[in-house]
């Protein structure tokens, strides 16, 4: 220690020819934009985003949701220059929400699989306009069509009301050949009942779709990360006297990374093509946890609760929404995922964020 003759303050000099020098120096490869796309280990590109609508009936609908600023509900005209816009960015695939209003809800869900309902007809629409340009995904659930809001139909027993598996395997089925019938390449269960992806295979099968694929949110946890999307598809569990007032009876425990491992196992015995996790960035060591595990493609699914955080902290100056989009989005790739689905695609590829 020395005094700064100048400051006066006490000052440590430190000999450095008697520091170690560093064996080894990754920042080597870190100099310039070149060199380190060169080692870069995790890639993103457009054609492993799969881009979500909400599709509603009618014509000329064109519907900002509040909660998803920059996402809005499209009637199937105003979805087909959506659909178009997102191919010529190098988009290949979407994946279809159905939204219909409240009058056509009941505890059936007996709209769930209306061949003239909006999912079906965008898929004609987009199947004869596009070709097979594009990979048509459906979401195959009931929450969307139940009067109650849940993913499966009710059924009353002495304890109280349950979400009943077996009666809802019928409706998904149901749903999913009358998607795969208006063109669906791929359908993608998200209600968490047991046994739908083989009750799907089946009825696919039987109803000669053997070549339609299918997506299961096999890893879909009970989370608070998917709020904007009950707000634009108007699927939130009622939870009146009938219903609880979540799906934590059907879908996963956040504190459970084990188990999304039996999930993962049953839905590929049952025969399913690809597995989604989802959310996506809360669950990353879920995602990294099951790579390993199979060989089916994995997807994650950028809920809708991580879009708007992203949002709101961007208009609040708080982050580089590109940046920070862009940081998201490859760590969901490094930590296993093939595909992503995400709000921001469009936004992504049209700024050149990615
Ligand atoms: C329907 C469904 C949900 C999401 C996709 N399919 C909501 C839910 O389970 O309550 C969420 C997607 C998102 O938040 O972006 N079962």
């Amino acid at each position: 220690m020395i005094d700064d003759p100048t400051t006066g303050r006490r000052r440590t000099t430190v000999d450095t020819t008697s520091l170690p020098r560093p064996l080894e120096r990754p920042r080597r490869l870190r100099g310039g934009e070149a060199m380190r796309s060169l080692v870069s280990e995790t890639r993103l590109s457009a054609e492993q985003l799969v881009v979500p609508y909400f599709v509603v009936p009618g014509t000329g609908e064109v519907q900002p949701i509040t909660s998803l600023p920059g996402v809005s509900r499209f009637s199937v005209d105003k979805l087909l220059p959506e659909l178009e816009r997102a191919l010529k960015l190098g988009i290949r695939s979407a994946v279809l929400f159905g939204v219909v209003p409240d009058r056509d809800k009941g505890p059936g869900a007996d709209r769930a699989d209306d061949p003239e309902g909006p999912v079906a007809s965008a898929l004609r629409a987009a199947r004869s306009e596009f070709g097979n340009d594009i990979v048509l995904v459906t979401d195959v659930c009931l929450c969307g069509y139940t009067d109650h809001g849940h993913c499966g139909l009710l059924a009353h027993r002495p304890r109280g009301t349950i979400i009943h598996n077996d009666s809802s395997l019928a409706r998904l089925a149901s749903m999913a050949v009358v998607h795969a019938e208006a063109g669906a390449d791929i359908v993608s269960p998200s209600d968490m009942m047991d046994g739908r992806v083989a009750a799907i295979r089946s009825a696919l099968d039987s109803a000669g779709h053997e070549e339609v694929a299918i997506l299961s949110y096999a890893v879909k946890y009970a989370s608070a990360f998917y709020g904007p999307f009950r707000d634009a598809a108007g699927s939130a569990p009622k939870g009146d006297s009938r219903a609880p007032k979540d799906r934590r009876t059907y879908q996963m425990d956040p504190a459970n990374a084990r188990e999304a491992r039996r999930e993962a196992e049953l839905d590929e015995r049952e025969g399913a093509d690809m597995l989604m996790v989802k959310p996506a960035l809360p669950y990353l060591d879920v995602l990294a946890r099951l790579r390993p595990t199979t060989n089916l493609p994995l997807a994650a699914y950028q809920v809708s609760g991580e879009y708007a955080m992203y949002k709101a902290a961007a208009a609040a100056g708080a982050l580089d929404e590109a940046d920070a989009v862009r940081e998201s989005l490859l760590a969901i790739r490094r930590a296993g995922a093939d595909l992503i689905l995400s709000y921001y695609a469009v936004e992504a590829l049209d700024k050149g964020w990615i």
